[in-house]
């Protein structure tokens, strides 16, 4: 199939390009760089042995989504392009409603009129209503959430419903993500935050390299093992496969499933992990919880190995070693 990632040249998208590419499909990158660079795309090229073409635009244009699907011969659409911090949503809703939903409408619209029927879309655990351990697909999810940037995650789902409704022609994938961490095993693509990373593995990372002084826990208090919150990260070339076993298994209507290990990890269980790696003891303080966390969010991941035969097959130790390899190889990210 010939694929467009809008938002191919972040984090998530440069990964799948790169799987997607390896499966013997062909990719078009769609993105307005706003939070990446063409240097993450001429890198994922060359890990892909092809030149990726990116059309540089904002996915929220109908026009040039239309016209890209078109003129590009496109099959199928990933939909990356979003913003993505819950903080920033709760300082800037108006921004995140309008980027996020105008994308996804746009998309789904420049769809339909050039009859792309296949789309695989980017949403994320933040769309459960309470967060917990081995969350099932069919857990209450809906618009009292946490922060705009899940709401817009969830209204989106249901645009996508809806829209599958009225034109029984459209066959969907929602990927509900959980933790995506760690980064090609090359080292030489991964994640790059601009500005202080506000996730654990990034800012682990960087207190790795120097670049940060200490890491920060937020909360030994919890309900959990070891009183930290326990996550479920997977290995972004797992999801990144989670992406071309969905568009495989494509069929008409809605399909949610979660992208997640099952396993859960605790944040002193993930910094002694880094440490394994990093070879020393990396400075680190307790300090009080950072509001909106919980202590578990894990998914059950049956629902995706049932329905699109995935299961992810990386460790953490293994995302640790591969993230770790990335931000030695490029303390300063794509900049550097
Ligand atoms: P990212 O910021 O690295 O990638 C998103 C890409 O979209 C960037 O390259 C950015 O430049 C682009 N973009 C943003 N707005 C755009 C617009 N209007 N038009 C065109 N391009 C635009 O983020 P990521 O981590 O790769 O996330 C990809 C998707 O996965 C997002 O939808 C995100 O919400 C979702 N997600 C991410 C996580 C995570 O922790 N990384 C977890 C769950 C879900
Ligand atoms: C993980 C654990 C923190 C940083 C976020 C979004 C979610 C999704 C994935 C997009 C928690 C602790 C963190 C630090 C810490 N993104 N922590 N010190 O909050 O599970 O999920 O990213 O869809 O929507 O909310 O991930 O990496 O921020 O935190 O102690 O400096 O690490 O409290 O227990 P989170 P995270």
């Amino acid at each position: 199939m010939r694929v467009l990632l809008t938002g191919g040249a972040g984090y998530i998208g440069t990964h799948t390009a790169i799987v997607l590419t390896e499966h013997g499909h062909e990719v078009v990158i769609l993105d307005d760089l706003s939070n990446s660079s063409e240097e993450a795309v001429r890198r994922a090229s060359h890990l892909a042995g092809t030149e990726l073409p990116l059309v540089v635009g904002d996915s929220a244009d109908r026009q040039l989504v239309a016209r890209t699907l078109r003129e590009q011969r496109i099959d199928a659409v990933i939909h990356f392009a979003s913003l993505k911090s819950p903080n920033q949503s709760i300082a800037h809703p108006l921004t995140y409603y309008r980027v996020n939903l105008d994308s996804a409408i746009a998309v789904l619209e420049a769809m339909s009129e050039t009859g792309v029927a296949r789309l695989v879309f980017s949403s994320s655990a933040a769309v459960y209503e309470q967060p917990g351990a081995m969350l099932r697909e069919d857990a209450p999810n809906g618009l009292a959430l946490g922060h705009p940037y899940g709401r817009s995650k969830a209204m989106i789902e249901s645009i996508i419903t809806d829209a599958a409704t009225a034109d029984p022609v459209l066959q969907a994938a929602v990927l509900r993500y959980f933790n995506p961490v760690g980064a090609h095993s090359s080292g030489d693509i991964g994640e790059d935050p601009h500005d202080i990373p506000n996730n654990l593995m990034p800012y682990l990372g960087q207190v790795g390299t120097g670049e940060r002084e200490q890491l920060q826990i937020y909360g030994d208090d919890y309900d959990t093992p070891d009183g930290t919150g326990v996550r479920d990260y997977i290995h972004v070339v797992d999801l990144a496969e989670g992406h071309v076993a969905a568009l495989e298994a494509l069929e008409p209507g809605v399909l949610t499933v979660n992208l997640g290990t099952g396993q859960g990890t605790s944040v002193l269980e993930a910094l002694h992990a880094f440490e394994r790696v990093v070879g020393r003891v990396l400075p680190h303080r307790i300090v009080p919880r950072r509001e909106g966390d919980s202590a578990y969010a894990t998914a059950d991941p049956t629902l995706a190995h049932e329905r699109i035969g995935w299961r992810a097959r990386r460790t953490f130790t293994d995302a640790v070693a591969d993230q770790w390899r990335w931000h030695q190889a490029n303390p300063r990210g794509y900049r550097g």
